[in-house]
């Protein structure tokens, strides 16, 4: 069964909305866990709008799961993460000023960045995946940065899965097949939510981790953390 990771950034968000510790950051990472989620992500971003520099130190304290933090490979965010040594470091290309992860990465053109940065990573023993699409010739090139798995973004999976799920997941069945070849393991995430998980994770059956945030959150509003965290993991089985 894959791991559910939660990313934790909305709930960072809505603290931050007031200026004071509501919802408790801390707590809703031990509580996450507590219901049955095998992981806790977050994605520090140089604006510190949702999760800031040090909730990803003080996250270290509380998070006996899988300890997931992922971003642009700034010299900021290398110095955080090679400070809090979480138990995976997740690279993702976006911009600063980006909503959101918006593409994966070229691991042709950004080939020795990439080597560099995972070299320095797997140094201090933090295991190492990159945020990438679907295209062949970049998970061929993603296997010489030496990273340890890849994160397959999901969104074009989702946007597609209603029109025609049958489509809309080959290119990731192919993408998995030949990452597990090269011997990379497979992450997965990007809007995937209770209708579309399900069927990922049948398809993809070499699946070791799904990264969710957003859907997961906003479906809390409605049937509790709690209940939440169990539907998603339901979804795994
Ligand atoms: N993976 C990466 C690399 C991301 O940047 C995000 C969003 O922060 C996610 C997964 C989770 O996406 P969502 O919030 O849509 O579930």
């Amino acid at each position: 069964m894959p791991r559910l990771s939660v990313n934790i950034n909305k709930i960072a968000t809505i603290r931050n909305a007031r200026g004071g510790n509501l919802p408790d950051l801390l707590k809703v990472a031990v509580d996450i866990q507590r219901f049955g989620a095998q992981g806790i992500t977050v994605h520090p971003r140089p604006d510190e709008r949702h999760i800031r520099y040090q909730d990803t130190v003080n996250l270290k304290t509380v998070v006996t799961t899988e300890y997931n933090i992922e971003g642009y490979p700034s010299k900021e965010w290398m110095d955080l993460v090679l400070k809090v040594k979480p138990h995976q470091a997740t690279l993702v290309p976006d911009p600063p000023d980006a909503i959101t992860s918006n593409a994966g990465w070229d691991t042709v053109k950004h080939q020795s960045f990439l080597r560099e940065i995972i070299a320095e990573l797997k140094e201090k023993k933090i295991r190492t995946s990159i945020f990438i699409e679907t295209n062949s010739s970049h998970i061929e090139n993603a296997v010489k940065t030496g990273t340890d798995r890849i994160e397959l973004y999901t969104e074009s999976y989702v946007k597609d899965f209603s029109k025609n799920k049958e489509e809309a997941i080959k290119p990731f069945i192919s993408a998995a097949n030949l990452a597990d070849k090269l011997g990379m393991g497979i992450n997965a995430g990007h809007d995937l939510n209770l209708e579309n998980l399900n069927y990922f994770y049948k398809n993809i059956p070499n699946l070791l981790e799904v990264s969710i945030g957003h859907a997961l959150i906003s479906d809390a509003l409605y049937y509790g953390l709690e209940n939440t965290v169990q539907l998603y993991l339901r979804q795994l089985k």
